[in-house]
């Protein structure tokens, strides 16, 4: 008997799942905190979704979906690590019955230990991170969203390269913008095989001077440049909200709907819900 009911999967689209992943070049822009919007939205329009916190060394959706310890049998990096195969084990509960999380280990030690596990897990990402995806199929999964850590984490670099959709993550610095162009040309550009790609500038403050939303603007044109002749779809510059700053303090990180970001947040999940839909169909077209 299943540990989950699936048994209202038939109402569900019968189309195969989509693999989302949020990334960035540096920490803190935001990444985080879009997956768990993206994935909770993704529920909330009747989606069985999972996401997966990919963010190894500072592991957060076991916090912000409120899932205690005692309810966690196997992590992410039991999977990585090939010390489980994946199933049902993995997945837990959320508040909604569409979403589901996998979380990574907490309180893994530092030091030699946390180094050798990094390696060892770099090692096994790739074949593991396919396992997973025929799990998410076979259970029924719509969609499933990977919490990236940021950089050049082999395990990041692998979600990419299986990914349906890659939505880049930037704050409006110029360190993050010379830093992602930089990693947008040396992975993103190389592993643009059949996925849609994304980017959004999070965190911009209030009330910018003109030339400083010129500037941005400018970054934004950069960017899209840097990708021809593939294309990179800008999504938004979404603000600082002081609300969400305040509900970071207590680790909430999902938008309260009267929030401005989170119709900003459903307007970046059509975009990218339509991009998938649009490119399953060119695909089946070619198929047939
Ligand atoms: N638009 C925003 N407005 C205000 N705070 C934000 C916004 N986006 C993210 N934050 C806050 O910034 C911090 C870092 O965000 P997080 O999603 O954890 O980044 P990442 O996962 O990329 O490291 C969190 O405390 C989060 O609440
Ligand atoms: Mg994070």
């Amino acid at each position: 008997m299943s540990k989950f009911d699936f048994s209202n999967q038939s109402t569900l689209s019968s189309t195969k799942l989509d693999i989302i992943i949020l990334h960035s070049q540096k920490g803190g822009p935001g990444k985080t905190t879009l997956s768990c919007n993206i994935a909770k939205e993704l529920a909330k329009r009747g989606n069985k979704t999972v996401i997966i916190d990919l963010d190894i060394a500072q592991p957060t959706i076991q916090h912000i979906f409120h899932i205690d310890d005692i309810d966690i049998k196997h992590t992410i990096n039991d999977v990585l690590l090939g010390e489980t195969s994946v199933s049902e084990d993995v997945l837990n509960k959320t508040d909604d019955p569409n979403l589901f999380a996998i979380v990574a280990k907490e309180n893994v030690e530092y030091g030699e230990g946390l180094l050798s596990m990094l390696e060892e897990i770099q090692k096994h990402s790739f074949f593991a991170l396919h396992e997973m995806t025929k799990f998410l199929l076979r259970m029924g999964f719509r969609y499933v969203i990977y919490d990236c850590a940021p950089g050049y984490k082999l395990e990041s670099v692998n979600a990419a390269a299986i990914a349906d959709a890659r939505i880049f993550v930037l704050r409006p610095s110029t360190f993050s913008y010379e830093g992602s162009k930089q990693m947008l040309n040396d992975i993103y550009k190389k592993l643009n095989i059949r996925s849609s790609n994304f980017f959004v500038f999070n965190q911009l403050p209030p009330n910018l001077k003109e030339e400083s939303q010129n500037l941005l603007n400018s970054w934004k044109d950069g960017i899209v440049e840097l990708y021809e002749p593939e294309t990179i779809k800008f999504l938004d510059f979404l603000p600082i909200s002081h609300e969400i700053m305040e509900m970071g303090l207590t680790g909430e990180y999902i938008f309260p709907e009267s929030n401005p970001l989170y119709k900003r947040l459903t307007k970046i999940v059509d975009t990218v819900v339509e991009t998938l839909d649009e490119m399953k169909k060119v695909k089946l077209k070619e198929e047939s």
